[in-house]
């Protein structure tokens, strides 16, 4: 079965059993600052399980595209992506557990055909600190349901579910209660860590049993359900929301008792299949089978990597595809993290060329499903993707390659002013080069935190006191600071003709270390608004690390083909340099200019506007610094 007919299925199954579809919200939910992305089914409808009437009524479902980012330093194994669809349906106030338990399993062994015998489950033991029962109840119902399928299933407590032990599973067991697994479920997790104010209860898990072969008894000793291991995989959960957590930590029942199922599609699409490895089902195979066309590498002696980049470059087209942009801040910059992981990991199969164009567009078809309303930027999202690949292999090639040698003078031993430099100098991110070195086994000094932050105080503090000088062609020197200022300035210049008018141009300039003094033709003061539009957008252009590059050209071709902004055209020599910044092909800013700048707007910092004045009759100037 593929996916999409998972999906269906379940949907469909669900609107027999008198649920009404919703639409899956965004990724990213406009009024719920708790989170950064949407990471389960049940978030965008928290105020009707709170209590809050919902037009649909008191049954509903659908499939919710979800990320957690808290799972990605586990993407590589067989079954964690940060990025799956969450099947979900809801009783608001409506049936509880017989009916949820009794359908999902009727779902499983009916619809999907999974062997009820190959089904295990686990529930809540209570908690006599908050005076919360055991759910025997539940426990009872799967019995009851268990055994009309002709399948036995005792119920068993076995201390602790973390790892699993010599006691295994005895004969006939199939419903465990866990001292240490909370089967509990609120958006902070555990029962100790419920959000005041948030919707609770009481969770049952479904697992599937891959067989005993698959358990790794030497590395987890022998499997329970929710011990370690490739065994068992969860394949659903039903919360129990009968509770709210009071804002003085305890828990009071809800007037009307809710159930949350989420499971996820990717995982029960893997059961159907019988693959304990969620990347063979049909949403993930075309991807790995063109990383193996790529890379000339085969996927089974490769599995970590194939699955972060398959799972990661998913992740960053569904943001792209709602309207993310990559940036260094909140969800841009998990965007722009997904897409360098994937880059990376690329790398390490010998991919070193670009390669998102290849992949994207398998990744947008399998994604073809899903709604137009969330999906609101199909069209961009390619775009969006090979831009910051562009640019992050520019940042990535020096970057790495500085790396190494700095790697090779300090015998494998880096500091934090190593890290510092290359971050400083060559726009390559401390946190990319922290896992770096712990790929290549380089190691890092013991305060090397401490010593990126002194060398970032340091070099602040040296550039609010770099020497004054005279001036050289509006550069008053060629000292670092000075540039990122010459820099900045062709930002600025480029903000001022997007969101001012096209009509700008550059009336002078006057650069020293410690800010930039811009004159340019305009014929009004500008308005708090519109300082405050340049302004964030000179910032924007810096967190994107765009990278720098200048050429020499024919003054013909500078002007008439690449579009090269300058002003006295008449005076210019025959062979000129031109600066553009961003994307080659549709760039921020190109600018005839002798130089020099930084290579990457990374590096500028924060830039400020401090004063906005006449200059002379319909001339402006603009004062702004780098903080
Ligand atoms: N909200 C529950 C979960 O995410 C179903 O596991």
């Amino acid at each position: 079965m593929n996916a999409n007919e998972v999906r269906q299925k379940f949907l469909d199954f669900q609107v027999k059993h008198g649920h009404k579809i919703i639409q899956p919200a965004p990724l990213v939910l406009e009024d719920d600052p708790t989170t950064l992305f949407t990471g389960s089914g049940m978030q965008p409808l928290l105020p009707y399980l709170l209590g809050k009437p919902h037009k649909d009524g008191t049954r509903l479902t659908d499939s919710q595209p979800c990320v957690r980012l808290q799972d990605i330093e586990d993407v590589g194994d067989p079954r964690h992506t940060t990025v799956f669809e969450m099947l979900g349906n809801w009783s608001l106030g409506d049936y509880f557990k017989k009916e949820q338990i009794r359908n999902f399993f009727e779902f499983l062994t009916k619809e999907i055909g999974l062997d009820p015998n190959k089904i295990f489950v686990t529930c809540f033991i209570g908690d006599e600190k908050y005076g919360i029962p055991k759910d025997t109840e539940a426990a009872e119902i799967w019995q009851e349901v268990f055994s009309e399928a002709g399948v036995e299933a005792k119920i068993a407590e076995i201390g602790s579910a973390k790892h699993g032990d010599e006691r295994g599973i005895k004969d006939g067991e199939r419903i465990f209660f866990y001292d240490d697994h909370e089967n509990w479920w609120s958006r902070g997790g555990g029962i100790e860590s419920t959000p005041l104010g948030d919707p609770c209860g009481p969770d049952s898990e479904v697992f599937y049993d891959f067989g005993e072969d698959k358990q790794d008894v030497e590395k987890y000793g022998k499997s329970h359900p929710a011990s370690d291991g490739a065994r068992f995989m969860e394949i659903g959960n039903q919360v129990f929301m009968q509770y709210r957590r009071k804002e003085d930590g305890t828990f009071e029942e809800l007037e009307k008792k809710n159930v949350d199922f989420g499971g996820g599609l990717e995982r029960i699409t893997a059961a159907s299949i019988g693959s304990f490895d969620v990347f063979k089902i049909s949403l993930m195979k075309p991807i790995i089978d063109k990383l193996e066309e790529i890379s000339g590498k085969n996927y089974d002696n490769n599995t970590d990597e194939m699955r972060v980049i398959a799972d990661h470059i998913r992740g960053a087209y569904l943001l792209a595809a709602q309207g993310l942009t990559p940036s260094n801040k909140t969800q841009g910059y998990a965007m722009r993290r997904l897409v360098r992981r994937a880059i990376l990991r690329a790398l390490d199969l010998g991919i070193s060329a670009n390669f998102l164009s290849e992949i994207i567009p398998i990744v947008a078809e399998n994604y073809r499903e899903l709604p137009d309303s969330i999906l609101t930027h199909r069209e961009s999202a390619l775009d969006v993707l090979l831009k910051e690949e562009r640019t992050f292999r520019f940042t990535l090639n020096k970057g790495l390659k500085e790396l190494d040698k700095i790697a090779h003078k300090t015998d494998n031993l880096l500091s934090g002013y190593d890290l510092f430099k290359l971050q400083d100098t060559y726009g390559f991110p401390l946190e990319l080069s922290i896992e770096e070195c712990y790929r290549k086994d380089i190691k890092l000094t013991e305060n090397y935190r401490e010593e990126f932050e002194k060398a970032l105080k340091e070099q602040r503090e040296r550039s609010q006191t770099a020497s004054k000088g005279m001036f050289k062609g509006g550069l008053e020197d060629h000292g670092e600071q000075t540039v990122k200022y010459h820099t900045a300035c062709h930002l600025l210049l480029a903000a001022l003709q997007k969101h001012i008018s096209p009509d700008i141009v550059q009336k002078g300039s006057n650069i020293t270390a410690d800010r930039v003094r811009f004159d340019f033709n305009l014929d009004h003061k500008m308005t708090p608004e519109e300082l405050e539009k340049v302004e964030n957008q000179v910032n924007e252009w810096i967190s994107d690390n765009l990278p720098v590059v200048h050429d020499e050209y024919d003054k013909t071709y500078a002007r008439d083909t690449l579009h090269a902004h300058g002003q006295f055209w008449d005076k210019y020599p025959e062979q000129l340099t031109v600066y553009t910044i961003g994307d080659f092909d549709s760039p921020i800013s190109r600018e005839v200019c002798g130089g020099p700048h930084v290579e990457n707007t990374g590096v500028l910092g924060k830039f400020k506007i401090t004063k906005e004045e006449s200059s002379s009759a319909g001339v402006r100037r603009i004062k702004a610094i780098l903080e």
